[in-house]
């Protein structure tokens, strides 16, 4: 894979980063808004660009488990393990930032958000810049985070230097976020690595934050959220809804995973993954998609409520609060 990396584009994103510009770059969840995580002023970048409020904090993305130290004061034997177990990949871990750490990145709080993704691109980027990047999802705040280049570019345009191309992210939804900093490990925010994958490798439990830290800025509910509204109806109450539907509200997409039948003159069906790794991988591709095509309402078919759907869940959730 790595022959297949284009060496120059490569250290031209390098260089962009050391002179503090903003790179996009692929990793397996979403695209990243890459900065010098050393940097306050690139740090600022980030920040103006995706029009986000400065208190909240950003995930360092570093090469090897052997930098967690450069950011986090300690380093628990659980993070071991769990760098260990799952990464690279979708796993972000909050541990207690060292004191020089910039207040950019933690928003003002006294932990640090740490990952090592798994997509070639990112990883040779960050072995080739040598030390951590930040880098929050590539939208504007509140927006849909993106997973292919094109839609880094739709979101953000000439406000980054550079979009490194790395195809469709095969994750889909971002990280699972773990913090580790205050006792009982706890997910800050449900990610395809799921709560019973953690604990088997940590042998104890793992409790799910739903308080509304408001600084968890995936705990807000305007996060992940398509501009064209979204409501979850189930099997039973789609044939009610679909009669009730004003022709004012046409057209409507239905977001399907169990292939529902629907003759309908207004309403168009789109057959999703019936598992969850799939789902997650189409999900943000999908409502971009649908965002452009004039429908007036996206309906979405509930997912089971059960564990391995809990992060696609947790998404359509959130997007269809905004229209609350
Ligand atoms: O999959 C991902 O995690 C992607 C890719 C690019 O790595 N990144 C991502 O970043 O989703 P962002 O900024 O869009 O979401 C990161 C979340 C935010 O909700 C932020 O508040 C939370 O991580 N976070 C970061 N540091 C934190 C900390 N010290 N304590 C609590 N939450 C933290
Ligand atoms: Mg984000």
């Amino acid at each position: 894979m790595l022959e297949q990396i284009d060496r120059q584009s490569l250290e031209e994103a390098v260089n962009l980063l050391k002179k503090g510009d903003l790179v996009a770059f692929p990793t397996e969840t979403v695209y990243g808004l890459g900065a010098d995580a050393r940097n306050p002023e690139a740090l600022s970048k980030i920040f103006l660009a995706k029009e986000r409020p400065f208190t909240h904090p950003l995930i360092v993305h570093l090469a090897s488990p052997s930098q967690l130290s450069a950011w986090a004061l300690e380093v628990p034997e659980s993070a071991l393990l769990l760098a260990k177990a799952f990464w690279p990949g979708p796993l972000t871990l909050i541990l207690k930032k060292r004191p020089e750490v910039n207040d950019l990145l933690t928003g003002n709080q006294d932990s640090i958000g740490l990952r090592i993704p798994a997509h070639p691109l990112a990883l040779a980027l960050l072995e080739a810049f040598g030390d951590g990047i930040a880098a929050p999802s590539a939208n504007r705040f509140s927006r849909l985070s993106p997973t292919t280049a094109e839609a880094v570019r739709e979101e953000l345009g000439a406000k980054v230097a550079c979009v490194l191309e790395g195809g469709v992210c095969e994750v889909g939804i971002e990280s699972t976020i773990l913090d580790l900093s205050r006792g009982q490990p706890v997910i800050l925010r449900p990610g395809m690595i799921s709560a019973a994958q953690l604990e088997k490798v940590l042998g104890q439990p793992v409790g799910f934050s739903r308080e509304a830290a408001p600084r968890v800025s995936g705990m807000d509910m305007v996060h992940y959220a398509p501009n064209t509204p979204l409501s979850l109806v189930t099997e039973e109450q789609l044939p009610m809804i679909l009669a009730a539907l004003p022709a004012s509200s046409l057209p409507v997409a239905l977001l399907t995973h169990q292939g529902l039948e629907v003759q309908q003159e207004g309403v168009n069906r789109i057959v999703m993954g019936n598992e969850p790794a799939q789902y997650a991988q189409e999900l943000y591709l999908t409502l971009r998609a649908l965002d452009k095509q004039g429908f007036k309402k996206i309906l979405v078919e509930a997912l089971p409520p059960t564990a391995e759907w809990s992060a696609i869940n947790d998404r359509l959730q959130k997007a269809a609060a905004r229209n609350k």
